[in-house]
């Protein structure tokens, strides 16, 4: 049995099995959204980076209660001068989306990354035009900060974001794993 076990759905970290899916995901521009920067990448280079492996960011996959791998919710860190600032990230398959397993994934890493880091604080950023992911956000106890103002690249264009965050005395205990 894993640590990371929701009602819905599992979080698992990435395996090496997993690599061809998780480098066919990061290709296509269907599961990344409309609202993510588009990216190609070989699947030599994902395996790469799996085999050199880095603490700063870390994939998993999130999985049905049948098994089925519906999509990816990462963590990694922001290097800045004052700290390390921790982030997460996360896309579903379309055909998974609006069943509320974003919304528990989120929460399953949120609980996880307060249970298991010495963080105070997690933040995620959006496109202002991805309402889904703002929801999401929302519902897993986010608070919104502000706008970032043309701060993504995306299809040609700079992009304004949003910025969350939940700070640890918001969270105040886990909300699905509780009993890790
Ligand atoms: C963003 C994403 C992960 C959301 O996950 P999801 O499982 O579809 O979301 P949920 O089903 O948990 O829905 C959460 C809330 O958002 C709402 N929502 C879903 N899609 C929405 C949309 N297109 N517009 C507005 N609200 C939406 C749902 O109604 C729900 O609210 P409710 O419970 O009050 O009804 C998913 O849409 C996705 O993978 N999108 C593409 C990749 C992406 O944009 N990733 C985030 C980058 S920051």
């Amino acid at each position: 049995m894993g640590l990371l076990e929701g009602k819905n759905v599992n979080l698992r970290v990435v395996e090496k099995e997993d690599l061809p899916l998780f480098a066919e995901w990061l290709n296509s521009p269907e599961v990344f959204g409309e609202y993510n920067p588009l990216r190609q990448v070989s699947k030599t280079e994902v395996e790469k980076d799996f085999e050199k492996g880095t603490i700063e960011i870390t994939d998993f996959i999130i999985e049905k209660k049948d098994g089925n791998k519906i999509g990816f919710i990462c963590h990694f860190v922001l290097l800045h001068p004052a700290g390390k600032i921790l982030e997460i990230g996360y896309s579903l398959v379309p055909s998974e989306r609006g069943k509320g397993y974003g919304t528990e994934a989120v929460k399953i890493m949120v609980d996880y990354l307060f249970l298991s880091r010495e963080t105070m604080r997690i933040q995620a950023c959006t496109d202002t035009r991805n309402l889904a992911s703002q929801k999401v956000l929302e519902k897993a106890g986010f608070k919104k900060e502000g706008i970032m103002r043309q701060y993504l690249f995306m299809r040609g264009q700079q992009r304004d974001a949003c910025l969350y965050s939940i700070l640890r005395e918001e969270w105040k205990e886990p909300k699905i794993l509780t009993k890790p």
